[in-house]
């Protein structure tokens, strides 16, 4: 009788645990973003200003002269590298988001710090409708 008592205990205890693990795990993957404007994105209206603030200073067309796949103010070679490393209807993904998003096991970039929820979102958005010159 107590062992019964105490399997069903354990069973609970386990169950709270699995329950509460999931919660926590939801919502870190989903950030409140509050104050993102993600009305009318356009490349160049909101995509290029991030890029030029946080990127150019390493993936200018200047800075990239002798890697110019990296170079990402030409839209031309952001395009083709959006393109390639785009794997289409896996968890993967965008490369380039994987990158801003800081994913395990991607390049972060910048390597030094995370652009805003917001900023990222913006990208993403801008992915998601195309990853258009417009
Ligand atoms: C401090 C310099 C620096 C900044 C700032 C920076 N990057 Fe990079 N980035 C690099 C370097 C260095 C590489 C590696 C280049 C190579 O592999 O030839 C790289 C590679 C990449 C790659 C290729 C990743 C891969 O897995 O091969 C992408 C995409 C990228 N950066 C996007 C960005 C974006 C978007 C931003 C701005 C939000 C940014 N980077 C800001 C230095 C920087």
């Amino acid at each position: 009788m107590l062992k019964q008592q105490l399997v069903k205990y354990i069973f609970s205890l386990a169950l709270v645990l699995f329950l509460f693990s999931c919660k926590k795990e939801s919502t870190t993957q989903k950030p409140i973003i509050t104050d993102c404007d993600s009305n009318q994105i356009t490349y160049n209206s909101k995509v290029k200003p991030i890029l030029k603030t946080n990127c150019y200073n390493c993936h200018s067309t200047a800075v990239t002269a002798n890697n110019p796949s990296m170079d990402f103010e030409n839209f031309a070679n952001l395009k083709t590298y959006m393109d390639l490393h785009f794997h289409l209807d896996t968890s993967y993904g965008s490369q380039f988001y994987n990158n801003i998003l800081h994913t395990l096991g991607a390049k972060a970039m910048p390597p030094d710090k995370k652009i805003s929820a917001c900023e990222i979102r913006t990208i993403k958005l801008w992915i998601d409708a195309g990853a258009l010159e417009n």
